[in-house]
């Protein structure tokens, strides 16, 4: 029906008017490029426009959508996108942070809320799930992504566009996914924002690939474009990339919209004017133009001039129209603007409570020596530093519709979960930054930074008092939200101003310091591992923030969040992975062994591995049995694993398990993630955890890109995280 629906429809189409429907306009409030659209009206009524993004709530886009159909000759609805990325009104924490819980049903409950809430508030598109693999600490983008892994990140993919569309697109609470940014946006060299990527495709296909796939394997509606180039093709303007791999060979069948002005891009890039750049977007397999306005301004001429066919412009046009039909617009073009919907719907306390869990689940606790957590909730605590009172920061980056005046601070958690006996003393310490260009910088894209302007001895001076008279510290530390994010990329990442120095005066009263961290990306914390009592990472935790620490901080909640992106002892480490290659010269940690690979001045260790992460209580391990040692190449292996509560409170456990092939026709990482299970574990009890490694799990690309198992040795490790593990291994015959 949707074939014929749409057949007609084009028929009736004339070519200005198909190649209005491949145009989106920016309609509001963000603007992350030099563009803004201008005389939308004009537009829309002329037929010029397929679908806006940044504009919402029930009765702006009801309006925008009367207009639309009122205004045009053949009626035909709008789309609506936003960039709903950790929630929509009720925030989550950044993707990175949800990642970290690595529990799927959360991940998925936070996507369906976000798109209950983002359906009743005039939207039918959103710019999530973000997919791409990130290896590099530095670019600020890496904390809208589930960081390293490709079978966790394509877990997670799975998780977000099933939560989004959940399995019938014409429902009025489901919205489209728009898988993003295809392709290997988080590879830009040195970590710098939109910088360029040159990979091998042995790399690309084991690697960087595998989300996207997993994302559009569970039936994504929409991709996004990439700013980079891969290996000197924009991707944008990549044939390779979005017809033989993303349509021919992966099967994909819905609509591709290009990133922000990212056509107009390709100009800079240097392949070509604004004309031949429209048409190699197109041609490459393009459907929708981003702001930019190059399809509008020239695919018509281009069609003249025979530099592309009617017929790709039908064929990019269908795709649009198909994506409306799907989501239910012909029949109802007003289905996700209701009013009385949005009223009921929009930050319910259900969801509030979800945003809660979800947050504490993110949470993961790096050091705890001498059991200093779970705090007592009575007492003194000397609260300090620049982010303990702060809401601003907190929904994260990327939260456009979210209001952080809704956002818990930690210290009014810390009233909601402690007793109301406990005595708080309060002192700022530092500023985040102190750095002027950096918060000129903050402040001119909404960083509403507040300086104080006393010197920073004064404010370390009244923190070192406020502690000295307190039984334990709590040092909120960590970035401003738009210290990360897009365009966000820092080349120093420790933490940033003089909050570093605070911490060192802290330490030097004696009492029990516990570092609680905000901030989106791997920080390098050195200083602070070996100085701090305890460390929580908490990420930008979302609207429920203060309430999740304090849960965490006075044991209301076990910690058990694991990390997703390695963290390194220092900047210089990067990019620094746990599924690296062994090298021709592994170093193995003589300290005298040159012609190692290897740094002088640093080990190759990071400080904090992926997939670590403790918890207050300690779990045991048992040495991990297979079902068999050896196995044809069509057989699978099962693992299984006694895992024991050794401690004293009840909590979660992440069993990880990992797969290397020992030796292949290429080489193979020394590690890499093939399954895992989040387990809960009563004090003392233990459970059996089985996992099934199937034929497919063993497989990778050649360099002929066959995915292929090849025969031999395969070892097993399983653990806590990626370093600490327990090791078996079998064989695959010929
Ligand atoms: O969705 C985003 C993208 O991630 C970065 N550029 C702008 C887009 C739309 O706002």
């Amino acid at each position: 029906r949707m074939r014929q629906f749409v057949d007609s429809l084009l028929s009736q189409m004339t070519l200005e008017e198909k190649i209005g429907q491949l145009n989106l306009v920016s309609v509001g409030f963000d603007v992350t490029g030099p563009v803004v659209s201008e005389n939308v009206d004009e537009n829309i009524r002329k037929g010029n426009v397929g679908g806006v993004f940044n504009t919402y709530t029930p009765v702006a886009a009801r309006k925008l959508q009367e207009f639309a159909v009122n205004n045009t000759r053949l009626k035909i609805p709008l789309l609506f996108g936003y960039d709903v990325i950790h929630g929509h009104r009720t925030i989550f924490p950044i993707p990175l942070g949800l990642s970290t819980s690595w529990d799927m049903d959360a991940i998925e409950r936070s996507a369906r809320i976000a798109a209950e809430e983002a359906s009743a508030d005039g939207l039918n598109w959103v710019f999530s799930p973000m997919v791409d693999i990130a290896r590099d600490a530095r670019w600020g983008r890496i904390a809208e992504g589930a960081g390293e892994d490709p079978y966790l990140g394509s877990q997670v993919a799975r998780a977000m566009v099933e939560g989004y569309q959940g399995n019938d697109l014409t429902q009025y609470n489901t919205v489209m996914a728009c898988v993003k940014h295809f392709a290997l946006y988080g590879a830009a060299e040195a970590g710098r924002d939109y910088n360029t990527v040159d990979m091998s495709m042995n790399r690309m296909f084991n690697e960087y690939l595998p989300p996207y796939k997993a994302a559009i394997d569970a039936g994504a509606g929409s991709v996004m474009t990439s700013f980079n180039e891969i290996n000197g093709v924009p991707a944008t303007g990549n044939r390779w990339l979005f017809t033989e791999l993303l349509r021919d060979q992966w099967g994909f069948d819905g609509m591709v919209v290009t990133d922000y002005t990212a056509i107009n891009e390709m100009i800079a890039h240097g392949v070509g004017d604004e004309a031949h750049v429209g048409a190699l977007a197109l041609k490459a397999g393009v459907d929708m133009d981003m702001v930019g306005e190059v399809f509008l301004k020239h695919l018509k001429q281009a069609v003249a001039e025979g530099k592309v066919t009617e017929e790709e412009i039908t064929t990019a046009a269908r795709r649009i129209l198909e994506a409306k039909y799907k989501l239910g617009l012909f029949e109802d073009p007003y289905k996700y603007a209701d009013e009385q919907r949005a009223k009921t719907t929009i930050m319910k306390p259900e969801y509030r409570q979800a945003a809660r869990e979800i947050a504490r689940k993110s949470m993961v606790l790096l050091k705890n020596e001498k059991q200093v957590l779970p705090l007592k909730k009575t007492g003194t605590i000397a609260l300090v530093g620049p982010l303990a009172k702060n809401q601003r920061d907190l929904i994260g980056n990327w939260s456009g519709a979210g209001d952080w005046k809704q956002a818990v601070s930690l210290e009014q958690g810390i009233r909601n979960v402690a007793d109301s006996s406990i005595k708080i003393n309060y002192a700022k310490g530092a500023n985040i930054t102190d750095d002027e260009q950096m918060i000129q910088r903050l402040n001119a894209h909404g960083g509403e930074l507040q300086i104080d302007k006393r010197s920073s001895e004064q404010m370390i001076a009244e923190a070192v008092k406020v502690a000295k008279s307190s039984d334990v510290i709590v040092a909120v530390v960590g970035e401003a939200q738009g210290m990360t994010g897009e365009a966000a990329s820092r080349a120093d990442i420790t933490l940033p101003g003089k909050q570093r120095e605070l911490l060192m005066a802290l330490k030097k009263t004696g009492k029990p310091l516990v570092v609680v961290l905000m901030n989106g990306r791997p920080l390098a914390l050195a200083w602070e591992d070996e100085n701090a009592d305890a460390i929580l990472e908490t990420w930008f935790a979302g609207t429920e923030a203060g309430n999740a620490i304090a849960d965490v901080l006075f044991g209301e909640y076990n910690p058990s969040g694991k990390l997703t992106a390695t963290f390194p002892q220092v900047v210089g480490q990067i990019p620094l992975y746990y599924n690296h290659k062994n090298t021709g010269r592994p170093y193995n940690g003589q300290l005298l062994d040159k012609y190692k690979s290897r740094y002088m001045d640093v080990t190759n260790d990071p400080l904090y591995p992926f997939g670590y992460g403790l918890s207050y209580t300690t779990f045991n391990y048992s040495q991990p049995k297979l079902s068999k040692s050896t196995i044809s190449p069509s057989e699978s292996v099962e693992v299984t694993v006694n895992v024991q509560n050794t401690g004293n409170f009840d909590g979660e456990e992440v069993v990880q398990l990992y797969v290397q092939d020992v030796v292949g026709t290429i080489t193979r990482p020394v590690k890499e993630l093939k399954g895992f299970e989040k387990i809960s574990l009563k004090k003392g009890e233990s459970k059996t955890v089985t996992f099934t490694i199937e034929p497919e799990d063993l497989k990778f690309y050649n360099n002929d890109l066959d995915f292929v198992l090849e025969p031999g040795e395969f070892k097993v490790y399983v653990g806590t995280n990626s370093r600490d593990v327990k090791e078996a291994s079998f064989t695959v015959t010929e």
